[in-house]
């Protein structure tokens, strides 16, 4: 079965079962500057998991577009990747344990036909912030699953929350039995062995945590996630995913165009090649921070492999052809998006090209440096300045010195290496932490602020002043729209004068339902039309703003302060950015 066979099959069964089939969210976040990437298919629905209606009904569906990139350095073995898709259904308050369990058993063994015998699942064990679930284990008893193929683990394995806060609780996970033998007598799902493979994790999301630990939310929600390559992977009986349909014409391309064999350097290539095409198909833009950063090195680390290779760089856009052509059935935004993918992307090679060549001439002046003093070897201090300011590969790095008869001491390297990675993570971490639940009073006000700077922005500067981005943190707000020319100090007191004056008349903020084709004739503002479900809602301040979004904001303009605009400049080529804060 092809991997888009399944995603059909997947949502169909669920319409099948009252679910309403929902868009993927773009795969970076609107609105949410807490988190890089979307990384899971509840991120998108974090409002309605704590109690907000969705316009859908309770039962919902989709294929999530995801990010995760913890683990760059690990791809190239044989299952991690940094893009992938999830599944999903969930239960708003609607169903629970039992006819969550009841549906997964149904579509494994019915519609994907996975005999019973391979499957095994485990269950929350209990602590004392939640009970052991027996009722999943029963469920379970119920459908077929034998007793001894129920296993029960403690949190880490069997416990579900997006970061550190927010909605939360015990899961109960499917595995497929790859009919490996067994690693021991104790060879388990839990084992890394193999052996065993998750493919489905339903989480049955009743709690609340934050700083204070847990409490209950409001109503018993199902979220679950069914991760779509290694569920390919495993219907097709292969044995990584890239020797499935999704990858298998890029990677038997690069064998082609290879002058050296290194399998790790084609999966690398292959799967940085999809995900940051993604990315960028979402909206994405390199740069040197979060998640620009990310795509930046998922761009060049591609690069560095197709020159391990011995790749001719000029084939990359052949490449990115093929990764459009095979993949536009399932994402056609690539196809939409194809020029403008690969313009970014050809634009960041060339730009990592001129750093390779930079770096290799700070790299003679090093060795002349040695040279002068009869040394023949290069300090891993070194190596981490190259890296660090001008780019320069490590591995390139050692190459070169091991030509021209250099040592290099990498053991000091990875040690500044290491130090540097532990850094960043904590900061991409931290900003997961900020939670998806981060919904402050500072960042609900600037979310309405933005929608009177939108505004403002049409009546002062002219109609097709469009959003293009925003984003917002507790401390301030940008945002980004068309404009062909820097805004004068009159246009921008012009702008702030209006979204101040609409501040003090106290306009009050509603929201509405109503069908996506009523809400675009009634002239409702919106970023992505696409995006959005066919019923959506509708914000309005007053009579000045109305705008398709999915809140919150607050209940009257007279709660935001004073509005003031920071710094207007260029964002990119016939955009501009603004940054503004508000004065309490
Ligand atoms: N949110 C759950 C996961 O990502 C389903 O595994």
């Amino acid at each position: 079965m092809k991997a888009i066979e399944i995603r059909n099959k997947y949502l169909d069964f669920f319409k099948r079962h009252g679910h309403s089939v929902i868009p993927s969210a773009p795969l970076i976040p609107e609105n949410d500057p807490s988190v890089l990437f979307t990384t899971a298919g509840m991120q998108p629905l974090v409002p309605y998991l704590l109690g907000e209606k969705h316009p859908e009904g309770t039962r919902l569906t989709d294929y999530q577009k995801c990010v995760r990139t913890n683990d760059i350095e690990e791809v190239g073995d044989n299952r991690h990747l940094t893009y992938f898709e999830m599944l999903g259904n969930w239960s708003l308050g609607d169903y629970f344990k039992e006819e969550s369990i009841c549906m997964s058993f149904e579509f494994l063994t019915k519609e994907l036909r996975i005999p019973v015998e391979r499957l095994s699942v485990t269950c929350f064990a209990g602590d004392r912030d939640c009970p052991k679930d027996a009722i999943s284990a029963e469920v379970w008893k119920k459908v077929g699953i034998p007793e001894d193929r129920i296993y029960f683990y403690g949190k880490d394995d069997n416990w579900w929350i997006a970061g550190e806060e927010g909605p939360c609780g015990p899961d109960t996970e499917m595995f497929y039995d790859t009919g490996k033998p067994a690693c021991g007598v104790n060879c388990q799902p839990s084992c890394d062995c193999g052996k065993y493979v998750e493919i489905w994790n339903n989480v049955f999301m009743e709690y609340f945590k934050d700083k204070n630990g847990y409490s209950k939310l409001a109503k018993k929600n199902v979220d679950t996630g069914l991760g779509l390559e290694r569920m390919t992977m495993l219907l097709q009986g292969k044995e990584t995913p890239f020797d499935t349909e999704l990858f298998r014409p890029v990677m038997e391309k690069l064998e082609q165009l290879q002058k050296v064999d290194y399998i790790e350097s084609r999966r690398i290539v292959a799967e940085h090649l999809r995900s940051s095409m993604m990315i960028i198909s979402d909206g994405g833009r390199p740069s040197n921070i979060d998640r620009g950063y990310v795509l930046r090195r998922l761009i060049r680390r591609m690069i560095r492999h197709l020159n391990k290779l011995q790749i001719n760089l000029e084939e990359l856009s052949t490449l990115m052809d093929m990764n459009v052509d095979n993949l536009k059935e399932m994402y056609p935004d690539l196809e939409k998006n194809r020029e403008r993918i690969k313009n970014v992307i050809l634009e960041e090679k060339d730009k990592f090209v001129k750093t390779l060549t930079h770096g290799e001439k700070e790299f003679e002046k090093e060795m002349k440096k040695r040279q002068e003093i009869g040394s023949k070897k290069i300090e891993g201090e070194t190596v981490f300045r190259l890296y660090d300011t001008y780019g320069f590969p490590p591995e390139v790095t050692k190459e070169l010195a091991k030509e021209h008869g250099y040592e290099v001491d990498l053991r000091q390297f990875n040690e500044l290496f290491k130090k540097h990675q532990e850094k960043s993570r904590l900061g991409s971490e931290q900003k997961f932490k900020g939670g998806l639940a981060e919904q402050t009073e500072e960042t609900i006000a600037y979310h309405t602020a933005t929608h009177l700077l939108n505004s403002a922005l049409k009546q002062i500067i002219g109609k097709d002043a469009h959003q293009r981005g925003s984003n917002i943190t507790v401390d301030r707000m940008r945002f980004d729209f068309n404009c062909d020319h820097k805004l004068t100090e009159q246009e921008k007191k012009a702008v702030e004068d209006l979204v101040n004056q609409w501040i003090q008349e106290g306009l009050e903020v509603t929201k509405q339902e109503m069908s996506k084709k009523d809400a675009i004739q009634s002239g409702a503002e919106c970023m992505f039309i696409e995006k959005y479900p066919d019923i959506v809602t509708v914000y309005s301040i007053g009579e000045v703003s109305k705008e398709l979004c999915g809140g919150p904001h607050v209940k009257n303009t007279k709660e935001l302060g004073t509005f003031k605009i920071k710094k207007e400049e260029s964002s990119s080529s016939g955009i501009r950015r603004i940054k503004a804060v508000l004065i309490k």
